[in-house]
């Protein structure tokens, strides 16, 4: 049971769902100008004034191509920020659920991954979000690190929402088909996250530690485009939206080869989740079901 939680980053897309969610709740929602996880002394006097029961952290730096020349930046939201947030939480012994990624492992797995595997970060974004893991992990407070993958959602900045105005605007697109994951709606996470603090016992050693946290099913971005143009067409006409340029066959497969950018990516970002399950018998919906709960909520 928690009393007072205090949730950063509430204008990104995990962090807007899940105050949302927790309206009813003792919330205290800070953004970026209330909370500026670069400055330590700021999350230090803040977490101390607020005296949370538990502390939720969507915030972080998301810029995955941009990290590669902003490496500093990068590790001190992602990393120093998460060491500070947690070693002020184990100050008050409060819980700390935090956000990671797919981005942690090379994608050189055939199968999803499952936490215990080796990680092996091929970009500066993704060895960022590993150290604020292992600085969390080094504490002994209880924690929850969801690692989660291709995150969209009705609101925010996302692949989703570039495929509807590319779709609108252009004749055809080109859509990587060659890296694999489950698109993962923030709505759908912060259902979960909800459901996590109610359920959570963070003095029983198995519910403290790193979780999958992802739609289920996966496909490729290509398969997602296909997908996001076949969702809205079917809501376009009752919902008097434009019709879109681009249908199927203009959508062409390209592979990551094709498309080079700063950052590398993982080919598979597909994360088995499991000991979510197991542990809190928690299970997303596919990443087709998210969909379709996103696009019902889209207003044009
Ligand atoms: N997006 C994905 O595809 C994806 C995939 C896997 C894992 N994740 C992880 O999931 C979590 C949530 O991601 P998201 O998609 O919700 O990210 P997002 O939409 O990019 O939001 C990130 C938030 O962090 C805030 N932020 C950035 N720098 C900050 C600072 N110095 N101080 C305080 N706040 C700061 C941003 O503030 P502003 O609004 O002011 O910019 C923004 O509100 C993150 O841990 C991310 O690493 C994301």
């Amino acid at each position: 049971m928690h009393n007072k939680i205090l949730l950063t980053g509430i204008n990104g897309q995990v962090g807007h769902a899940l105050k949302l969610k927790f309206l009813q709740d003792e919330v205290i929602a800070l953004s970026r100008e209330q909370l500026d996880l670069s400055k330590v002394h700021d999350i230090r006097r803040i977490v101390r004034e607020v005296k949370p029961d538990l502390i939720i952290n969507p915030a972080a730096y998301t810029a995955v191509d941009k990290a590669e020349t902003e490496s500093e930046l990068a590790f001190a939201i992602n990393a120093t920020a998460a060491q500070v947030l947690a070693e002020e939480a184990d100050r008050l012994n409060a819980g700390l659920i935090h956000f990671s990624t797919d981005y942690v492992y090379d994608g050189t797995k055939k199968e999803a991954y499952i936490e215990s595997d080796e990680v092996n970060p091929v970009s500066v974004y993704g060895r960022s979000k590993l150290a604020g893991e292992d600085a969390i992990r080094a504490l002994c407070l209880p924690h929850l690190i969801l690692r989660t993958s291709w995150v969209y959602g009705a609101y925010g900045k996302n692949f989703f929402k570039t495929i509807l105005r590319l779709a609108s605007e252009r004749d055809s697109l080109r859509i990587v088909v060659d890296q694999f994951g489950a698109p993962t709606s923030s709505e759908c996470i912060a259902d979960a996250v909800a459901q996590l603090v109610d359920r959570w016992q963070p003095n029983q050693e198995n519910q403290t530690g790193i979780f999958h946290l992802t739609n289920a099913g996966s496909t490729s971005w290509h398969g997602f485009s296909c997908e996001i143009i076949n969702a809205y067409n079917c809501l376009h006409e009752d919902r008097k939206w434009p019709e879109l340029k681009v249908n199927f066959e203009n959508i062409a497969a390209i592979t990551t080869a094709d498309y080079p950018t700063p950052a590398a990516r993982p080919a598979n970002s597909r994360l088995d989740n499991t000991k979510l399950k197991n542990t809190f018998n928690i299970e997303l919906p596919s990443w087709q079901v998210g969909l379709q709960q996103v696009m019902q909520t889209l207003s044009l």
